[in-house]
């Protein structure tokens, strides 16, 4: 048990410290204690960060959900393991123990099979926040098929586009979804989708909203039933370590979305003592995680990490709005949760309304908040400190990545001192490295730069499914032998780390990794458009926001501005979902370009922030005299 709990500070250098002096005995000693093996490892780890390659627990055999699920049953099969909080607080929560999971997920994998799905086998799952999402997600790992989430606000090109890149078999969803006090047509996207995808051969379909859908002869079922006929037993199927266990997508900086492939032993060893530490989970506490699992803070926070600990996790349905903003704190008081973690711009966004949606509940349950997703301003830090937490309750700003699988940089409380805006201290295990320009590595304290990690960790993803090369090129070539992140860092006079925000071509808007490539491929879909670009500029609520510059064609001269926008938004919501659409968009006659042809997006951005004063080098621009007609034009 030594060193799976972290209490206290001296006791973190302690445990840090060996991770790093002799990291594979310090992740044997932690798979051996605390997890069910079919088989043990023959090697704890392989490694190459120039292939790249990274192996961890070869040899070894498993089934995570033996892990998430059975293990628990002789200490825990009457515990919660998923509260399920719907979207109208009049509908009751579903208390689903480890033993009636054990069942869902058993009789859902026998669907599974059933019709006609495999090991290896890619499934994607395109679901509410309702039980069946999480009971499809472990049903899918209890038979070895490769689970690939979309999360449901995503339109139908994007699901289509996701599905046929990891060509999937199987897509399952429901017939809508609650979203506040509206409903969303899910299985309409799906049939829109899938007819661009050809390989599907089957559509099983929850019942959550009862609306009339169209059911496709031969491709859609209806789940309920093929659940009721089917066996409540399902052996488990036996993984090797480093087998697949799902793909995630998330954004580049180029337009096709990048799948991350995450492996079995490793992503759950690393999933569930984070978890442990991060949140000071203990046995009795109710875990709330806000995020939805499309993401992967759900899939490692939600679902894989709290359910390795054994632990009660919370599932919400709805938003933090509906019926009005204090819902949140109704559901913490209503299920006396004891960790809550959410993302930044739902604080601030939360913080704007009155205060008495929050003082009228009964928060004293609160041991630790968390967020996640984005940096955190200092102002928000103090309105979750003060009246969320009362003062009392450590804040963990956990940094990570969907390439990570788990968090990399955080407090762990009441051991970390915490300080605000700073994700402080890495995890043990993690050896981060900031990096110079030149590709130098900056030691000692104050100081700042691109953030890497210098060694393996077990739940680092393996691949992008199907390219590894873009992989390699992603996320190992920038700085070799070294995982970039894509971040820049600086580090303090104590070694606290405060992640600055992206340094490559991705912003982070309202928490949701937005690559700038796939938006700009969807704004020039349009027919009046000839090319265009975007940037993040500061927002109160979403952290950034998206300005867009768009160079109209001849054809598009005389059409009127405001529709033109319109229609623009239009697009990307068509392309890839709501959440990309631009707050505003400036119509130009050119774009900054160096002399090889590449958008200086660092002037469009100081532009959209109003920092025009300094512009920089601008001695590579082309075009000056485009700067200054968008600068006058500024919106
Ligand atoms: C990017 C990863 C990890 C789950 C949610 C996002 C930014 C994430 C923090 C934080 C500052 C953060 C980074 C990172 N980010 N957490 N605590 N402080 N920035 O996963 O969609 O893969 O995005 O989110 O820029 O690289 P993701």
């Amino acid at each position: 048990m030594s060193n799976y709990h972290i209490k206290h500070l001296e006791e973190y250098y302690q445990v840090y410290r060996k991770s790093v002096r002799n990291p594979e005995s310090f992740w044997e000693e932690i798979a051996e204690e605390h997890f069910m093996w079919r088989k043990r490892w023959d090697n704890v780890l392989d490694w190459d960060f120039s292939k790249p390659e990274i192996k961890w627990f070869e040899g070894a055999q498993l089934n995570i959900t033996e892990n998430c699920i059975d293990r628990h049953l002789y200490t825990r099969g009457d515990k919660t393991a998923i509260l399920f909080e719907p979207n109208d607080p009049k509908e009751e929560a579903e208390h689903i123990t480890y033993r009636q999971l054990h069942e869902r997920v058993s009789k859902f994998a026998n669907v599974l099979k059933e019709n006609g799905i495999k090991k290896g086998d890619r499934v994607c799952i395109y679901l509410p926040m309702i039980p069946e999402l999480a009971i499809s997600v472990l049903a899918c790992a209890r038979i070895g098929a490769i689970h690939s989430v979309i999360f449901a606000g995503f339109s139908a090109t994007a699901l289509a586009t996701r599905v046929n890149d990891c060509k999937a078999k199987m897509v399952i969803t429901s017939d809508g979804s609650y979203r506040g006090a509206k409903t969303i047509d899910l299985k309409g996207i799906v049939d829109e989708a899938l007819e661009q995808c050809p390989g599907v051969q089957t559509v099983l379909v929850a019942k959550r909203i009862n609306s009339k859908i169209n059911m496709k002869a031969g491709r859609d079922k209806w789940l309920q039933p093929l659940l009721d006929d089917a066996y409540a037993d399902c052996v488990p199927e036996i993984m090797d370590a480093e087998d697949p266990l799902f793909i995630l997508y998330t954004s580049g900086s180029t337009g096709r979305p990048k799948g991350m492939l995450h492996t079995t032993a490793g992503y759950m060893v690393y999933t569930a003592y984070t978890f442990k530490n991060v949140f000071q989970y203990k046995e009795d506490d109710v875990y709330w995680c806000t995020a939805d699992i499309g993401w992967i803070t759900g899939h490692s926070y939600i679902v894989y990490g709290p359910l390795a600990n054994g632990a009660t996790t919370v599932m919400f349905e709805g938003v933090p709005s509906f019926p009005d903003y204090g819902r949140f704190w109704d559901i913490v008081e209503k299920h006396k949760v004891t960790q809550f973690y959410t993302a930044p711009t739902a604080i601030r966004a939360l913080a704007k309304e009155n205060l008495d949606y929050v003082t009228e509940h009964d928060l004293s349950s609160l041991k630790v908040l968390g967020t996640v997703g984005e940096p955190i301003n200092e102002e928000a830090w103090h309105w979750y400190n003060d009246h969320v937490g009362k003062k009392k309750c450590p804040i963990v700003d956990t940094w990570w990545q969907t390439e990570t699988g788990g968090v990399l940089i955080s407090p762990i409380p009441f051991a970390t001192p915490t300080k605000p805006t700073y994700a402080t201290l890495p995890m043990p295990g993690i050896q981060p490295a900031l990096m110079d320009e030149n590709g130098k590595e900056i030691k000692g304290n104050q100081v700042d730069g691109r953030l890497c990690i210098k060694f393996p960790w077990p739940s680092i993803a393996r691949s992008i499914w199907g390219n590894h090369e873009r992989y390699k090129e992603t996320y190992f070539s920038a700085f070799p032998g070294k995982y970039f992140t894509g971040d820049g860092a600086l580090r303090d006079e104590v070694g606290y780390y405060r992640i600055t925000g992206r340094v490559d071509d991705v912003i982070i808007v309202s928490g949701h990794n937005l690559g700038t490539a796939p938006i700009e491929d969807a704004i020039n879909e349009h027919p009046a458009v000839a090319e265009s670009a975007i940037v993040g500029f500061p927002h109160d609520i979403k952290g950034n926001a998206l300005y867009g510059y768009v160079i109209l064609k001849e054809t598009g001269e005389s059409r009127d501005r405001d529709n033109l926008r319109k229609e623009i938004n239009q697009m990307i919501t068509e392309h890839i979902g709501p959440i990309a659409k631009l707050n505003k968009i400036q119509f130009v006659p050119g774009l900054p370009k160096t002399r090889s042809g590449k958008i200086m997006r660092r002037i469009l951005r100081k532009i959209a922030c109003n920092e025009t004063d300094n512009l920089g080098d601008t001695s590579t621009l082309l075009n000056p005299e485009v700067v200054k007609e968008i600068m006058d034009n500024v919106l």
